[in-house]
């Protein structure tokens, strides 16, 4: 039979335990999956390159055996018509999510007809996370080993904490 391969795509800026927690669902439904690190272009400022990304999100996936990382800075739906990819899997945090995901899964089926995209509500574990709140609490030198994995956390935590100047009180 046919593998059914799905794709977890994302700007992973960086890699949380939410994108995890769907990763690691999403290899217990799929044959194979591919945590694909993409281009946002409304994200043009990342924190991270995408080599650094797809680097973390490996560190943090290696104990999934039916799990890879890639990159492409090309069209999702392109992409996943290359691999045969039948489903793009993502989280739904909340309701503010949803309009955006909408319309990313209807502009997917128009351009590749045969990818479906699967929602898997969000662990409420993670309801609250993002890349963009790990990055905030990080940049304030603030605790995000809740938010990141141990692998990663001081790559993170290197790249984001304030250097110290930064950090000190209005004189
Ligand atoms: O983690 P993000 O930033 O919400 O992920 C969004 C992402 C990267 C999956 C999306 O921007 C994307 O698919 N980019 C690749 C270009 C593309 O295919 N765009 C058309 C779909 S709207």
């Amino acid at each position: 039979m046919e593998k059914r391969i799905a794709i977890c795509p994302g700007s992973f800026d960086p890699i949380t335990r939410g994108h995890l927690d769907i990763i690691e669902r999403a290899a217990g439904l799929f044959d194979e999956v591919i945590v694909l690190v993409m281009v946002n272009s409304t994200k043009t400022n990342t924190a991270f390159t995408p080599s650094e990304r797809v680097e973390m999100a490996r560190r943090v996936t290696a104990h999934i055996p039916n799990v890879t990382v890639d990159f492409s800075g090309g069209l999702l739906a392109d992409y996943a018509r290359e691999k045969g990819a039948c489903t793009l899997v993502k989280g739904l945090r909340a309701v503010t999510d949803f309009e955006y995901e909408f319309q990313m899964a209807l502009t997917n089926k128009k351009l590749n007809p045969k990818l479906e995209t699967l929602f898997l509500t969000t662990d409420i574990r993670y309801a609250y996370l993002s890349s963009s709140i790990v990055r905030q609490v990080a940049s304030f030198n603030g605790d995000i080993s809740e938010f990141v994995c141990s692998e990663i956390l001081e790559e993170i935590q290197a790249r984001l904490a304030p250097k110290t100047e930064q950090a000190q009180p209005l004189a």
